[in-house]
C-alpha cells in the first residue's frame, strides 16, 4: 500500500497584520486535524511560517483525496471562526470560496502531495515560505537536482547517475494546468531558460529519472489568478524525499546558502532575499523579510518521527545575516529599478492607477521646424 504525504497550508488571520497566527488558532486547527483522522489519517503535524498555517499529513487515500482535502478545509474554516472572534487581521484571508467541492485546488489554500512506496528508510523535509512566490523555489531546485556543483550526488552515486525530469507549469495560465516535462542534464538550457522566470514558471515535481519515483511535489498555487485580485503572496509549500536514490538532505538544503533575491516582502511587491529562518518564525521586517523554513522527518509505515529544525543551527546563523545585509542593500534604492517586481507582478492596483491617470497629461512634443533650424 503507497504512503501518501499532503501538506495544505493557508493564511486564516494573523497578529499584527500579517505576522503570525494566534496560538488560539494554530491550537483549534491542530486539535480538529487530530479529532477527525480516526480511519483517515494515519499521523498528522500543524506547524507555521510567518502568517501561514500547514498542515501535513501522512495517508493512504492517495493524492486529491476529497476526504483528506475536506478535512483540511475545515480545520481551516473552524480556525477562521477562531480568528474572527479574536479580532485577527485577514481572517479566513485564504479561504476564497464559500463552500468545498471535493478538491481544495482551486479554493485558496495551497497544496503539495507525494505518493510514494515507502522504503525501509524514508527521510523527507518539510518546506514552507513565506511572503513570497512558488518560484521561490526554482533555482535552489535546479542546483540541488541538476547541478553538480551543488549536488556532488549527479556525479558519486550510480543510482542518480540519469539525472530528474522536472515537470513545470506555467502558472499564467488560468484554463488549466500548462505543464511541461524536461530531463536533466540534457534539458539544462531549456530548463534554465523557463526557471529563470520565477513568476510564470513553476517547478509542480520532480521524479527519479532511474525509477520514475517522485521525489519534489510543491504548491503551484497563484492566489490572485483565483480571486481575480490581489489577496497575499502565494507563500509556496514543498515535500521532498532525500537520500539514496535522491538527493541528499545536505545537498537540497545546500543552494538556500545562497539567500537568492526573490520577489515578496511588503506588498508582495519587492525584491529581496529569501531567508531561511528556524521553524515557526513570525515575520519581522518590512512585512517580510520573504523567509522559508524547513522541518525534517522520517516516515514508517505511515508514521512520522519527530520533527527536526534545519535551519535551526549556527551555521543558518551566518546566512540569516548575509540575507539581512543583501536586503538592507537593495532596499536603500526603495522603489527605484529591480528594487521593486516588475509592473505585470505588482500587487494592488495603485501604479497602474496613476499610470492611467498621467496617460492623459502626456504630450507628444512636435519636432523642430525647418525655419528654427540654423
Ligand atoms: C501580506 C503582505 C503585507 C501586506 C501589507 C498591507 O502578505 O505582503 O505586506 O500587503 O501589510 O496589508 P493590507 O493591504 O492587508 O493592509
Ligand atoms: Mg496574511
Ligand atoms: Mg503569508
Amino acid at each position: 500500500m503507497k504512503t501518501t504525504l499532503s501538506i495544505i497550508k493557508a493564511d486564516i488571520g494573523a497578529i499584527g497584520g500579517h505576522l503570525c497566527p494566534s496560538k488560539a488558532v494554530l491550537e483549534r486547527v491542530r486539535q480538529y486535524v487530530a479529532a477527525k483522522s480516526k480511519g483517515l489519517v494515519i499521523d498528522s503535524y500543524t506547524t507555521y511560517t510567518g502568517d501561514d498555517i500547514a498542515i501535513l499529513m501522512s495517508h493512504q487515500r492517495g493524492a486529491n483525496n476529497p476526504e483528506i482535502h475536506s478535512l483540511a478545509w475545515e480545520a481551516f474554516r473552524q480556525g477562521t471562526e477562531v480568528a474572527k472572534g479574536e479580532g485577527l487581521y485577514g481572517a479566513g484571508q485564504d479561504l476564497l470560496k464559500d463552500s468545498f467541492s471535493g478538491n481544495i485546488r482551486g479554493l485558496g489554500p495551497a497544496v503539495a502531495e507525494l505518493e510514494f512506496e515507502e522504503r525501509p528508510n524514508e527521510p523527507f523535509l518539510l518546506f514552507a515560505a513565506d511572503k513570497t512566490e512558488p518560484g521561490a523555489y526554482n533555482l535552489p531546485l535546479y542546483l540541488g537536482f541538476a547541478d553538480p556543483m551543488y549536488c556532488p550526488g549527479l556525479m558519486l552515486s550510480p543510482s542518480m547517475a540519469k539525472g530528474f525530469q522536472f515537470i513545470i507549469m506555467d502558472v499564467n495560465y488560468t484554463e488549466g494546468d500548462k505543464v511541461i516535462e524536461l530531463n536533466a542534464p540534457e534539458d539544462l538550457y531549456n530548463l534554465a531558460a523557463l526557471l529563470r522566470d520565477n513568476h510564470r514558471f513553476v517547478v509542480e515535481s520532480i521524479h527519479s529519472r532511474a525509477t520514475g519515483e517522485p521525489c519534489v511535489a510543491c504548491s503551484t498555487t497563484r492566489l490572485h489568478n483565483i480571486a481575480g485580485k490581489y489577496v497575499g503572496k502565494d507563500d509556496p509549500v514543498m515535500l521532498v524525499r532525500t537520500q539514496a536514490q535522491f538527493p541528499a538532505t545536505g545537498e537540497v538544503i545546500a543552494p538556500f546558502a545562497l539567500a537568492h533575491y526573490v520577489a515578496g516582502d511588503c506588498r508582495g511587491s519587492h525584491n529581496v532575499a529569501l531567508m531561511p529562518v528556524k521553524h515557526a518564525s513570525p515575520v519581522a521586517y518590512f512585512d517580510g523579510p520573504a523567509l522559508v523554513s524547513c522541518l525534517s522527518f522520517c516516515v514508517h509505515n505511515g508514521k512520522l518521527t519527530e520533527a527536526v529544525d534545519v535551519f535551526d543551527h549556527p551555521f543558518w546563523d551566518l546566512i540569516r545575516q548575509k540575507a539581512s545585509e543583501k536586503t538592507l542593500e537593495i532596499r536603500r534604492q526603495g522603489f527605484s529599478g529591480r528594487a521593486m517586481v516588475g509592473i505585470e507582478e505588482l500587487e494592488y492596483g495603485g501604479i497602474t492607477e496613476r499610470l492611467e491617470h498621467l496617460e492623459s497629461q502626456f504630450s507628444i512634443r512636435k519636432p523642430p521646424t525647418a525655419k528654427s533650424k540654423r
